[in-house]
């Protein structure tokens, strides 16, 4: 009896443990089936299905605009269809207003490119890629105005986009300001020179933009002699989605190596 139990326990023992070992083996070869997956198809959502559906405002020269077809364009246009490319994804742009982007995100749009700053509050809804340029904003005024440091923008009328870090700035850290909202930047400028503002906030590469495009009218005011802080232009993209981030930032530093992105500063941003 004794024997048979001992039989009987040893035989229980030797089938845990090929169990055990079965168990392990098992749990392997779905770790490396992932990792494959991963690599080979992409583990992200947003591009399973070969398109890569990109948000935009292209009220934003020379980041993004619309071009004289009709067709968005612009630096982070070009940026956006390089890496769709390197990714081996279809480029879809949607023009859409700035404000509602991050919200859009993981729904009517996979990422957003729109001369983006990161910043904490949006983190909280998007996770950003690795920055790709740097900004600061610009003030832009009348040609004739005195308007020159941070105390003379106190109590201002100030234009901005709607939803922006220039609007961040002009609602709340500059005192009594009366701050009008704009969907489109150009329009802020136009009635700055129609004598609605006293001057609009928006970033250094458009400001630059709109006072050649006013030539004489406006002058562009370089933030710095505000006080402005630095801002680093980032992809918005699908919160907790590190499959999509690493693809992008693999692709974004490959277009960094090989240079093509310095071809697109040339084109879009120096050749202005
Ligand atoms: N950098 C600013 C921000 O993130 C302004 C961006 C506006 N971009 C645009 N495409 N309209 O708030």
């Amino acid at each position: 009896m004794k024997k048979l139990v001992a039989l009987l326990l040893a035989a229980v023992m030797t089938m845990s443990l090929l169990t055990a070992c079965g168990n392990n083996a098992s749990e392997e070869t779905a770790k490396t089936d992932t990792a494959a997956e991963q690599g080979e198809e992409g583990a992200s959502q947003a591009l399973a299905d070969g398109v890569l559906t990109v948000g935009t405002n292209a009220e934003f020269p020379p980041f993004e605009y619309v071009d004289d077809n009709g067709e968005a364009d612009g630096f982070d246009i070009a940026l956006i269809r390089a890496i769709g490319e390197k990714l081996g994804a279809e480029v879809v742009v949607e023009n859409m207003e700035f404000d509602s982007l991050v919200a859009s995100i993981g729904s009517k749009i996979d990422v957003a490119i729109a001369g983006m700053t990161v910043t904490d509050e949006r983190k909280e809804s998007v996770d950003f890629s690795d920055s790709y340029y740097e900004a600061v904003q610009y003030v832009i005024l009348p040609a004739d105005s005195e308007i020159a440091t941070a105390e003379d923008l106190v109590g201002k009328t100030i234009g901005v986009q709607l939803g922006t870090t220039g609007d961040f700035i002009a609602s709340d850290d500059i005192a009594d300001t009366t701050v009008q909202q704009y969907n489109k930047a150009v329009d802020a400028v136009n009635d700055l020179i129609n004598g609605r503002l006293d001057c609009v906030i928006i970033d250094k590469n458009p400001a630059l933009v709109f006072e050649s495009r006013f030539e004489g009218q406006v002058k562009a005011v370089p933030g710095e002699q505000f006080a402005f802080g630095v801002e680093e232009y980032a992809i918005a993209l699908p919160k907790g989605d590190a499959a999509l981030a690493q693809q992008i930032n693999g692709a974004l530093a490959e277009i960094k190596e090989d240079g093509t992105f310095d071809q697109l500063v040339k084109t879009y941003i120096e050749g202005e």
